[in-house]
């Protein structure tokens, strides 16, 4: 029989490693370290874990806890530790429950027992809500970044084929024209309330938790503020149980993470869907297709269909956590080391699809003569007559009823809207005249949606100056910015 576990009352020094053996009679058993560790995922935030305590050793000194001797110490222990994780040099240990425990091991390691005071009015379980904190920041300003990335990819396409007219849809059936440049800006829309969401999100994210101990807040004459100032945080959180035992920030990335999928994944159908022989309105990129290992005519979108098909990973890891969380009694609970795996996986995820499109996008071959032809076909017109009527008296329910009869009869002679001629239209009502044939090009059609929002040339290329004069005024901020930063360190 395999027996699990030591018998109590033995062993003592087999809990070595553990800062909490103290309280241990026996050592845990290898299956369980194995089972607890969160070092293989939370390894990750080791940059963020240093950054954090050295804030913290800095306040502590500050706060004379500890002597500014021993904070310099502390402080070049960490850095050092730091260049071992950069230099992949970190040898981890079996012990090592987790980045922080892992961490204050080597710590004092390297600079001796004075690396256990390091820990002195702070919990991991701040400590963790802290590391979250600071990672979830640092990749809400980088998926901000992609995600404009995106939008300019989008936008340079459709400047390019400003004139490029196609059908649009409901139900996925033709329905009027519009201009490509419009469909593609709709997608720049959703993107920046995808890049909103997420400067909201990181706004209730950037307040400090560290200071709430392991659930109740500490004794020693801390200064949170100070460390909130060390590390850019805009607030210090006011509820220590609170504090340690909500994941909010990282479900409301997840949450604004899925919208995003959700996004990408309809642009990631579209292009599906235009690169189809049925469609035929892009041509994919040899560097961004796939072929068959049987058919070889084949050519296949899998970039955008694998961008659709992650999405259901980005839904998982939002509802994971949400199920996670749902039934935890406060505070801290070990439940919530389950948060890291999904939240990488869906940073990760969103990450690699945003880049792929992006340079994807560009490189889309515009088969603009396609897009014409389906606009032509389909009676994406039949709107146009009706609205024809109705400006000249007739009512909109009644003109509606007149061109559906029109669409009805080209329909069974299986001809275009256009070959109707005066005299046959006038058939059908005395209110059209000569300047009928006017509105009947898909041009004229996108021209007079010129209401603000509308497919309009005007619109489109407004939208696209404004867009790119943001660009503009961007690219000239982030520049102001490195040359002071450069002064700054001259
Ligand atoms: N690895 C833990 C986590 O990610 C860190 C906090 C552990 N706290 C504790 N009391 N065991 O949640």
């Amino acid at each position: 029989m395999r027996r699990v576990g030591r018998p109590p009352g033995k062993k003592r020094a087999a809990t070595r490693g553990k800062a909490w053996a103290g309280r241990m009679e026996e050592a845990t058993d290898p299956l369980v370290d194995a089972f607890t560790t969160s070092f293989p995922v939370d390894r990750r935030l080791y940059a963020h874990d240093i950054e954090g305590s050295i804030a913290h050793c800095r306040m502590l000194a500050k706060q004379k806890i500890i002597t500014g001797a021993e904070r310099d110490r502390i402080v070049a222990g960490l850095e050092a530790i730091r260049r071992e994780f950069e230099r992949g040099s970190f040898a981890a240990l079996p012990s090592d429950e987790d980045i922080h425990m892992a961490i204050e091991r080597r710590l004092i390691e390297r600079v001796g027992s004075v690396g256990g005071k390091l820990h002195t009015a702070r919990s991991r379980n701040d400590q963790v809500a802290l590391d979250l904190r600071l990672y979830l920041r640092d990749a809400i300003d980088a998926m901000c970044a992609s995600i404009t990335a995106l939008q300019d990819a989008l936008a340079s396409l459709a400047r390019r084929h400003e004139d490029a007219i196609m059908p649009g849809y409901t139900h996925l059936q033709a329905a009027q024209p519009v201009l490509f440049a419009h469909h593609l800006l709709a997608y720049v829309e959703m993107l920046e309330r995808d890049a909103d969401r997420l400067r909201d999100c990181r706004t209730r994210t950037n307040v400090l938790p560290l200071g709430a101990g392991a659930l109740a807040g500490t004794t020693f004459p801390i200064d949170r503020a100070y460390v909130a100032e060390l590390l850019g945080f805009d607030a210090v959180s006011q509820n220590s149980l609170d504090t340690v035992s909500d994941r909010d920030a990282a479900l409301e990335f997840l949450a604004a993470g899925s919208i995003l999928a959700m996004h990408l994944s309809r642009l990631a159908e579209e292009i599906v869907l235009w690169a189809s022989q049925h469609f035929g309105f892009i041509e994919l990129p040899d560097a961004f297709a796939t072929g068959s290992s049987m058919m070889p005519q084949k050519k296949n979108p899998d970039v955008a269909e694998l961008v659709r098909g992650k999405t259901g990973r980005v839904y998982g890891s939002l509802v994971a956590l949400l199920t996670t969380m749902k039934g935890l009694p406060l505070a801290y609970n070990r439940d919530m080391q389950e948060d890291k795996a999904p939240l990488f996986d869906a940073v990760d995820t969103l990450a690699t699809s945003l880049a792929v499109m992006t340079a994807m996008v560009p490189r889309l071959g515009v088969r603009a003569d396609r897009m014409r032809a389906a606009a032509d076909a389909g009676y994406t017109l039949a709107t146009e007559l009706a609205d024809y009527l109705a400006t000249r008296g007739v009512p909109f329910r009644d003109a509606h009823a007149v061109v559906g009869a029109i669409v009805r009869r080209a329909i069974a002679e299986g001809r275009p809207l256009a070959s109707f001629d005066l005299g046959e239209l006038r058939r059908f009502s005395p209110a059209f005249d000569a300047d009928v044939a006017e509105w009947l090009t898909p041009e004229a059609a996108v021209a007079r949606r010129s209401a603000t929002g509308g497919t309009a040339p005007a619109n489109v290329r407004r939208r696209l100056k404004s867009r790119e004069s943001a660009v503009g005024s961007r690219t000239a901020k982030a520049r102001a910015a490195k040359a002071a930063a450069k002064r700054k360190r001259k």
